[in-house]
């Protein structure tokens, strides 16, 4: 029998690990994991004409769907912020060969799908799909600027070497005061490298088919 993620996902060439979970849509689960747990802390700020903007990060692109579902969260807030989106997929080899669009998307939704690194933009949005690994681009990008960050990486029990050493300090060194970070692993070495890293760390359980990690960056956070 074929698994049914055939049609949109696709494995760890190691470990074999699939790229989405078996049970839920990868948009509504990208929706219930990362983005809705975010926008929980993050709308209000959002929300305020003075601070419109939100600069996002989504560490383990792939396919692109944490990035499809905030913009689909996003465009139906008032007011809209405006979206500065980064994706980063050191591996675009991996995803290939892309299967045809998933169904679950609009047409208007995800341009990127079908390719590896590029720049979209749309009213209110741009996102940007970088070829370079998590440690790589922390360690270059502009520090304190980043507002949401979401966290897609194989599992650390199975690609520990993806979880590069680099990765927990770089998330620090960019985050903006106040910003959120969310993943579906709630695994030990993360929370505690998160923690030791100065996020406080919260596991917030049984809303969606996942678990969710939270963490929140103060550092004198927006009131
Ligand atoms: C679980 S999949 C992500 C699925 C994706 N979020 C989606 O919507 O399809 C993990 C991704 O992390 C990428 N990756 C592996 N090591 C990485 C690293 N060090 N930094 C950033 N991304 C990495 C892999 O290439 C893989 O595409």
């Amino acid at each position: 029998v074929k698994d049914p993620r055939a049609a949109y996902s696709y494995r760890h060439p190691g470990s074999g690990e699939w790229a989405h979970p078996l049970h839920a849509g990868p948009l509504a689960d990208a929706a219930s994991t990362y983005v809705l747990p975010a926008l929980e802390i993050l709308a209000p700020r959002f929300a305020r004409a003075a601070a419109p903007n939100c600069r996002a990060l989504v560490i383990g692109f792939g396919r692109g769907f944490e990035a499809a579902a905030l913009l689909r969260a996003l465009g139906s807030a008032q007011p809209l912020p405006h979206l500065a989106l980064t994706g980063l997929e050191p591996h675009p080899e991996w995803l290939e060969p892309w299967p045809p669009r998933w169904p679950g998307l609009s047409a208007e939704e995800a341009p990127w799908w079908g390719c590896g690194a590029g720049r979209w933009s749309g009213p209110g949005w741009e996102v940007e799909v970088v070829a370079e690994s998590a440690a790589t681009w922390l360690a270059r990008a502009p520090t304190r600027r980043v507002d949401l960050i979401l966290m897609d990486l194989f599992s650390p029990a199975h690609a520990p070497e993806d979880w590069e050493p680099g990765l927990f300090p770089g998330l620090a060194r960019v985050a903006a005061p106040g910003a959120v970070l969310t993943t579906y692993t709630c695994a030990r070495r993360v929370r505690e490298g998160l923690a030791a890293a100065g996020w406080n760390v919260q596991i917030l359980r049984g809303g969606g088919a996942r678990d969710t990690l939270r963490a929140s960056w103060s550092e004198q956070a927006p009131p």
